[in-house]
Parts: C-alpha cells; sequence; structure tokens
C-alpha cells in the first residue's frame, strides 16, 4: 500500500482575512485524501526549530474560515535566503540558512508545501522550489496587487472595512464644514484607495498609478465649495506621490525587513489642502485595521476555493505553481510568471473611467 501524502502549509508577509479559510480547506480536502497535513509556524520560522510545526486535522480547523489572521503565525523578515541574525558579538548579518529549511523539510519527510503569502513570500517559495521542494502558492493580498489572478483574498475584506470607514466620516465631515482626508493601505498599488473611495463616494481619489497636482485636489475642493458643498473626503493609497515626489515612508521597520513602511502622504495632502484652501483638515490613517477581523463572505469563498484548488494541485502533481482565479475557474499558472510582476491598477480601467465619469477627482 502507497503511503498517503503529507503535506506542510505556511502562511507568509502581513496576514489578511482569509488566511484561515485556506488552512481549513486544504486540511478538509487533504483529509478527504487521506493525506496529513501540517502547520509550520511563523512562516519558516517552524522548520528551523522544528518545534514550531503542528498537526493540522479537520477537528483542529473545522470552522476556522470565519476567524480573521492566521492560527499559524506569520512574519515579514523571515526569508531564509536573507536571514537577519544576530552573532554572539550582538551584532547582526545577514546569513543565508535556506538549506537548513530543505534539509528539514526532508528530514520531516514532507512531500510537498503549499506557501500561502504575497508576492514577496511566492518568490522565496519560487527559491525554494528551485532547491527541490514541490511547491504550490497560493495569492494572499489584501492589496490586490498579484499578477496571473484577478483578484487576492483579502482585499474584498480590507476594500469593505474602507468603505464602512469613509461613509462614516460623511457624517462628520458635514457637521464641522471639514476636508477628511484618509490615507488607506496597499502599498505601490491603487486597489484599495480606489474601490472604497468609489463605494464610500469620496470627492478625490489618489492613487500611486497617478501622480496628483495639489492645486488640482485644491481647485476640486473649492468649486464643491461654490456649489454648497462645504465638506470634502479625499482618499488616498499609503503609496501615492505628488508629481515629481517620491513615496513617503515611515522608515525602513524592523531588522530583516526587506521593504520601506509606507506612510505620511494622507498627514501631508491635509495639510497642503489646509494651508492652500483654508478649510478646516483633518488625517487619519486606516492602517491595519484594513487587515483585521473576520474575512468578507468573497474572501471566504475565495480562499476555500484556492486551498482545495491547491490540493487538486497537488494530486496532479503539478508543483511551480500559483493557483489563481480566473473566473470561472481557478487554475495554475507557473510562479515564475508572476513573481516580482506588481500588477497595478490599469490607466484605462473601467473602474477609473467610472470615478471621472461621475466627477471624482483623480488629482491629474
Ligand atoms: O502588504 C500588505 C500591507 O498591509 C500593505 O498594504 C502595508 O503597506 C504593509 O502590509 C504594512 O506592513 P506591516 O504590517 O508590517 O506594517
Amino acid at each position: 500500500m502507497t503511503r498517503g501524502k503529507k503535506i506542510a502549509i505556511n502562511t507568509g508577509g502581513g496576514d489578511a482575512p482569509g488566511l484561515n479559510a485556506v488552512i481549513e480547506a486544504v486540511v478538509m480536502a487533504s483529509s478527504k485524501l487521506g493525506w496529513e497535513v501540517y502547520g509550520i509556524k511563523n512562516g519558516y520560522g517552524g522548520l528551523l526549530n522544528t518545534n514550531e510545526i503542528v498537526r493540522l486535522t479537520p477537528e483542529t480547523v473545522r470552522g476556522i474560515s470565519s476567524l480573521g489572521g492566521t492560527i499559524l503565525g506569520t512574519t515579514n523578515k523571515g526569508n531564509p535566503f536573507q536571514m537577519s541574525i544576530t552573532n554572539l558579538a550582538g551584532e547582526t548579518e545577514i546569513r543565508d540558512v535556506s538549506d537548513k529549511v530543505v534539509e528539514n523539510f526532508k528530514l520531516l519527510g514532507f512531500d510537498c508545501l503549499i506557501a500561502v503569502g504575497g508576492d514577496g513570500s511566492l518568490k522565496i517559495a519560487y527559491d525554494f522550489y528551485k532547491k527541490g521542494i514541490p511547491v504550490v502558492g497560493v495569492p494572499k493580498t489584501i492589496d490586490n496587487d498579484l499578477g496571473g489572478t484577478v483578484i487576492t483574498f483579502g482585499f474584498d475584506t480590507a476594500v469593505s472595512i474602507a468603505t464602512e470607514a469613509i461613509d462614516r466620516l460623511h457624517s462628520t465631515a458635514r457637521s464641522h464644514d471639514r476636508v477628511m482626508v484618509v490615507e488607506v493601505m496597499g502599498r505601490h498599488a491603487g486597489w484599495i484607495a480606489l474601490n472604497s473611495g468609489l463605494s464610500g463616494g469620496a470627492d478625490v481619489i489618489l492613487i500611486p498609478e497617478i501622480p496628483f497636482d495639489i492645486e488640482k485636489v485644491c481647485k476640486h475642493i473649492m468649486e464643491n465649495e461654490l456649489h454648497g458643498r462645504h465638506y470634502g473626503i479625499v482618499v488616498v493609497g499609503e503609496g501615492t506621490t505628488p508629481i515629481g515626489g517620491v513615496e513617503m515612508a515611515r522608515g525602513k521597520g524592523e531588522a530583516g525587513r526587506q521593504e520601506l513602511v509606507l506612510g505620511g502622504i494622507g498627514e501631508y495632502v491635509a495639510k497642503e489642502i489646509s494651508k492652500r484652501t483654508g478649510k478646516d483638515t483633518r488625517s487619519l490613517v486606516l492602517g491595519h485595521l484594513q487587515r483585521g477581523g473576520s474575512p468578507t463572505t468573497f474572501d471566504r469563498l475565495v480562499s476555500l476555493r484556492f486551498g482545495a484548488a491547491a490540493v487538486r494541485m497537488i494530486e496532479e502533481q503539478n508543483f511551480g505553481i500559483m493557483v489563481a482565479l480566473d473566473p470561472p475557474e481557478v487554475k495554475g499558472v507557473p510562479l515564475e510568471e508572476v513573481i516580482g510582476k506588481i500588477r497595478k491598477v490599469p490607466l484605462d480601467s473601467d473602474s477609473l473611467r467610472t470615478a471621472r465619469d461621475i466627477g471624482i477627482c483623480l488629482g491629474d
């Protein structure tokens, strides 16, 4: 009798609503095939410290689809190919510990790895695939900026939370005749800003794909004033820049992190509007509220479909791929085709046209 497969699953990068639904689907679908699933805690950390591997059974995962976060923990500073390690002298050095991960993966008898992550985590997964680990990737990120799939899970929840926040700002902004500037996440792509700004009835939406002219933004606000609308809502994606400017960042973040922590553009835009129009202006940063809590129905469904599809890919021995939504199907696309290809909002997209058609200022 052939033994059933032994699957490892990890979650990497920033968390996103739907991670637990992927885990639940992977475990339930694998269990039907008589396979075992093990969760690697904290990205690849669990494979460097074997105490951090947990057996996942239908009993332990049933019902977790509705929970936010990830029961496995995650990290965005745990790249085994460039691990930040503090030596005995207290100095931090960057080491490649990927061989150790591969060795432990084999020692533990795993047949394959399901890596659930965004661009950075999938790049690491692809590098492990090139080192001989059979890998299936699952696209996760609230930013919706991965190529090869029409949507990533987590995005719909983030947009819903941002839209609800914008809805709430209308009444307070109107009461005070104020301009409220909301900075939303999304890194170098404007998907969250555009979709929540449109749904939430923003007056101005600023996205990284369209560097803005602050004069045009202020002109739009003052024109509204002339037409009797004395308040305004401005939604700005965190990676947005003024024309000729650069992305604003809060710093590099913690040691071992590869990317800048973006932020500050909302505050900048609010100050400029206040200075140039004399309007009472406030800014707020929605931040991690966009990643917290229960996934929407849409995200749960996509996540469950991605998880089940990942198991089907393993059954078909289809490795080095990422599951992707290509409506109405979920299919596999080669990881090498999606890695490093950030998917931005196309300038001719229907949503951008809609924004212009209904009189929203895009800062250009
Ligand atoms: O990639 C997801 C994301 O939430 C981005 O939108 C944001 O820039 C970043 O992660 C924040 O990272 P952290 O959780 O490390 O602050």
